[in-house]
């Protein structure tokens, strides 16, 4: 064996676990594994978990903070406004530069496969070439998948459908969308339609921001459903936000949720981002914004959290932590049972891997050997703790190491060591 894994816990909650690791796949899960192997790492009881996945993404805006200017109210206008003023002034090499770093910061926090949308909304391309080159060279150690992104609307923008189009040719692998910032609700509706079309012509998923607002009217989700349910597209479609489901009838959503479970479409709430854009125009009782995550899983719908943005016109924080994503979808979603909080950690982990369609992911025997060890006992400990990656593992082989996070207390009859955590090693 090449790696042997001592002493893990599992998501699952199994513990005393050994993983041996072989030409870079699992080959075996099991107590106290009878194997050699040429490097071993003690998990000490800590969490093994297969990488963190980031459903929703944009790495071409990602850490442009300041740039031309701060986004001074916060809001979801003025970062537009401000995305607008940055983008004639992008050039490649600081698109590549940008997106490298950030991709850095993810594998040491253990986020090894990103849906980023691209902007295709500039003739120039540069942001699809820049990312599509990014893909390229992180694809050793980190999976980038790309959406074609018309962030000024498919129609409402004059060549964003033949953009799109050209963005799909050069290797883009996913359609976008932006149903809801079409200028009618009508060219809304069309603009799905054609995009759906031209997925399932060409075989693509399907990853739209679709409701992104707090309008109880805007009905693209149920749009978006039917064409999926219409095509075929069972699984190979995600609605992106859908913040629009916080405020409409209830009555309404009981219709819409067992239609999105049953045209099998996928839902990606972003926490850290709606629950600072959405409301916006509320005086109080001020609403949330995010979308019904604990009803949508009990419908049965697949639903993970994206991180959306980090250090952008949009959003001032971040740092690629799955786990503040977590914990912010936690909090925001009062998903406070033990079987929500492991729904949570599940969101950031199995569930976009799904909707990504990531081959090889998990901890079962034949798998990837893409493993995070964190600095937590179990899946709720480590959302509490946004515990620190230990080490985090590609194919069998460790990318990037981290300390155990622990204070020296100097207190009067105290120990000095101090471990935030209950199940320590
Ligand atoms: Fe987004």
């Amino acid at each position: 064996m090449d790696l042997l894994i001592r002493n893990a816990s599992l998501p699952n909650g199994r513990t005393g676990v050994d993983i041996a690791i072989a030409g870079g796949r699992i080959n075996a899960v099991g107590v106290a594994l009878a194997v050699d192997a040429a490097q071993e790492i003690d998990a000490g009881g800590n969490l093994v978990t297969p990488p963190f996945v980031d459903a929703h993404f944009h790495m071409d805006a990602t850490l442009s903070y300041g740039l031309p200017r701060v986004n001074s109210s916060g809001t979801l206008l003025e970062g537009i406004a401000l995305w607008g003023e940055l983008k004639p002034m992008l050039t490649q090499e600081a698109l590549v530069a940008r997106a490298m770093q950030y991709c850095d910061w993810a594998v040491a926090r253990g986020l090894l496969a990103i849906r980023s949308h691209v902007d295709i909304c500039d003739d120039r391309l540069l942001a699809v070439e820049a990312l599509l080159h990014v893909k390229r060279r992180v694809a050793p150690y980190l999976d980038l998948q790309l959406v074609a992104f018309p962030q000024d609307g498919l129609l409402r923008s004059p060549n964003a459908f033949a953009n799109l189009k050209r963005a799909i040719a050069m290797g883009v692998d996913v359609v976008g969308g932006i149903p809801h910032f079409e200028r009618t609700m009508a060219e809304g509706a069309e603009s799905i339609k054609l995009l759906c079309e031209f997925a399932a012509e060409k075989g693509l998923r399907v990853d739209m921001h679709c409701d992104e607002s707090d309008d109880p009217m805007s009905r693209h989700i149920e749009t978006l459903a039917f064409h999926a349910r219409r095509l075929g597209l069972h699984g190979l479609v995600a609605g992106s936000h859908l913040t629009s489901m916080h405020s409409m009838d209830n009555y309404y959503v009981s219709k819409l949720l067992p239609l999105i479970r049953e045209a099998g479409v996928a839902a990606i709430a972003n926490p850290l981002i709606n629950i600072t854009l959405q409301g916006r125009h509320d005086t109080y009782p001020k609403r949330r914004g995010m979308t019904r995550v604990p009803e949508m899983l009990a419908a049965g719908i697949e639903v993970a959290f994206g991180h959306d943005c980090v250090m952008d016109p949009w959003y001032s924080l971040g740092s690629g932590d799955m786990l503040e994503v977590a914990h912010m979808g936690l909090h925001v979603a009062q998903m406070t049972g033990q079987e929500a909080m492991h729904a949570c950690f599940m969101a950031v982990t199995e569930t976009p891997a799904r909707i990504l369609g990531l081959g090889g992911y998990g901890l079962a025997p034949g798998c990837n050997a893409d493993l995070v060890v964190l600095d937590a006992g179990c899946t709720v400990e480590a959302i509490r703790l946004r515990a620190g990656r230990r080490y985090v593992i590609r194919r069998g082989k460790v990318i990037s190491q981290s300390p155990a996070a622990q204070a020296t207390l100097s207190l009067p009859g105290r120990p000095s060591a101090l471990d935030f955590r209950l199940h320590s090693a």
